[in-house]
């Protein structure tokens, strides 16, 4: 390793197997690989052809209902009302975008639709689920207690005004915030309507109104709340195009909606204003400086650790699962990490591929420039091509390309070392949009190993949540 460099090795080293995540998998009976594939459809949606879309809005409550008319010539308007009757009528779930991440969705009133999301993403049982909303009245009625019991049994001391069941902490940020990326904790009342599968087991339900607007006609048209986790394959980075989801769910279901790209890349933040004081329990889409600009919410504390931290339980508990990985090593470096910027690259490549690496990943950010610099042969591997065998003399440059992110380029190889670069940009928000279509366009290379670059946490906007998926992914960091 090279001079000057801190390197911590993560706990939670990936298995060899990639299909083995470090947790206890929801299998349900006979549902698994015993199933034939199914036949998987993308259907595309341009939400400008469906009809309208539209709130009903008066001055006290701006996202009441909302409305959708559906142009019955319309065959993007037709895909969405498929996968509306999909939801209410079976028990597959259906793959739709969010302005996060693809998500997928399943009626959250119905068990048996729910424990299909479980099955298609091979998830942890005991990780709850964010139940998706298309207006503040749905939510309302998740709130509500059932009809078994009567009315004043239920008790909160969170909640104001007397007839709104939504505790009144949150009223600041469902007025800046929502609809968008941000996931707020609520109380579940006695005989929810949500299935006991969507909360696994807590007494609080993850509720979200997503800005996208085929989301929430998807909502709307299914006339029920959705649960749904990101669609990825559990453990894999999340999905932010149709593209993705179909990489790590053919087979398992039969429809995407493909609405093009997510906006923001990242998760939505999981806000829980039932503590005191208010907490973070995962970082994501809105900042936590966003958030302690709202009243009631200057003192909110981050809840979350980027670590694996054994021995210690996230209030999150889907924060405790390896995550956003992709097949190869990810080797992290912070922001400043080294010491060195761009210098510290070239030696940190040498030693990976003293050890072997072929073929190289390189996610840059904000300062590292395109990397040329000329590598040694380990002087136990001879060269794979070229003349040269003499393993004391410097091999040339290492083959290299910089790639946009939908590029199907390939690289020569040069002395069996290949580099592939991708830039993801320099803005936090830009980052935080191409992190994970980066990751996994240099799984889809095959790389050995991913150097990324990090960047400062305390820059803002979505910096915070992508260093956490970064540290999350990672098997080594540097710099820390
Ligand atoms: O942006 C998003 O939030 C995306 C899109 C599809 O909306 N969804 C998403 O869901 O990221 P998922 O299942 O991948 O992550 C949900 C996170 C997990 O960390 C889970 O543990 C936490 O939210 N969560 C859900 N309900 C919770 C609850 N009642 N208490 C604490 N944490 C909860
Ligand atoms: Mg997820």
């Amino acid at each position: 390793m090279a001079d000057g460099l801190s390197v911590k090795d993560g706990s939670h080293r990936k298995s060899e197997d990639e299909n083995t995540i470090i947790a206890e998998v929801f299998v349900p009976n006979g549902l698994e690989d015993s199933q034939p594939p199914m036949k998987t459809r993308v259907l595309p949606v341009d939400i400008s052809k469906i009809g309208h879309v539209g709130f009903t809005s008066s001055l006290k409550s701006p996202l009441e209902d909302l409305i959708v008319t559906l142009d019955e010539a319309s065959p993007d308007a037709a895909h969405l009302r498929e996968a509306a009757r999909h939801l209410r009528e079976t028990n597959i779930p259906v793959a739709f975008p969010t302005e996060t991440v693809y998500g997928l969705g399943a009626d959250a009133t119905r068990s048996a639709a729910v424990r299909g999301i479980y099955a298609a993403k091979r998830r942890p049982l005991d990780n709850p689920l964010i139940v998706h909303i298309c207006s503040l009245s749905q939510l309302r009625s998740l709130l509500q207690p059932q009809p078994l019991l009567p009315r004043s049994s239920h008790t909160s001391d969170q909640r104001s005004p007397p007839n709104d069941p939504i505790p009144a902490i949150y009223a600041p940020l469902i007025q800046r915030f929502w609809p968008g990326p941000l996931t707020i904790l609520l109380p579940s009342p006695p005989h929810s309507v949500l299935a006991p599968e969507v909360t696994a087991g807590l007494p609080t339900f993850g509720a979200r109104m997503p800005s996208s607007l085929l989301a929430l006609a998807l909502i709307r048209l299914a006339g029920v709340p959705l649960a749904a986790p990101s669609a990825n394959a559990s453990t894999r980075p999340s999905p932010t195009t149709a593209q993705h989801v179909q990489h790590d769910l053919a087979g398992r279901i039969h429809l995407i909606l493909d609405g093009g790209p997510c906006a923001v890349g990242v998760e939505s933040t999981v806000a829980d204003g039932l503590s005191h004081p208010p907490s973070i329990l995962r970082p994501g889409g809105i900042s936590l400086e966003q958030l302690r600009d709202c009243p009631g919410w200057e003192h909110t504390t981050v809840a979350y650790k980027d670590g694996a931290e054994p021995g210690t339980a996230p209030r999150a508990p889907g924060m405790k699962y390896k995550h956003y990985a992709p097949k190869a090593r990810v080797v992290l470096v912070e922001a400043g990490g080294g010491g060195g910027g761009d210098s510290l690259l070239p030696p940190l490549v040498q030693t990976y591929v003293d050890q072997g690496a072929r073929r190289v990943g390189i996610l840059r950010t904000k300062r590292w420039t395109a990397f040329s610099a000329p590598m040694t042969r380990p002087a136990d591997t001879p060269a794979t091509n070229g003349p040269n065998n003499d393993p004391s003399l410097p091999l040339p440059t290492a083959a290299r390309s910089t790639i946009p992110l939908d590029a199907s380029a390939s690289l020569r190889p040069a002395n069996g070392i290949q580099v592939w670069e991708i830039a993801l940009g320099e803005s936090a928000p830009d980052i935080a949009r191409s992190l994970f279509s980066g990751l996994r366009e240099l799984d889809r290379r095959g790389v050995d190993v991913i150097f990324v670059e990090g960047i400062d946490d305390a820059e803002g906007d979505a910096a915070a949540a992508v260093m956490n998926r970064l540290r999350k992914a990672a098997e080594v960091e540097i710099g820390v």
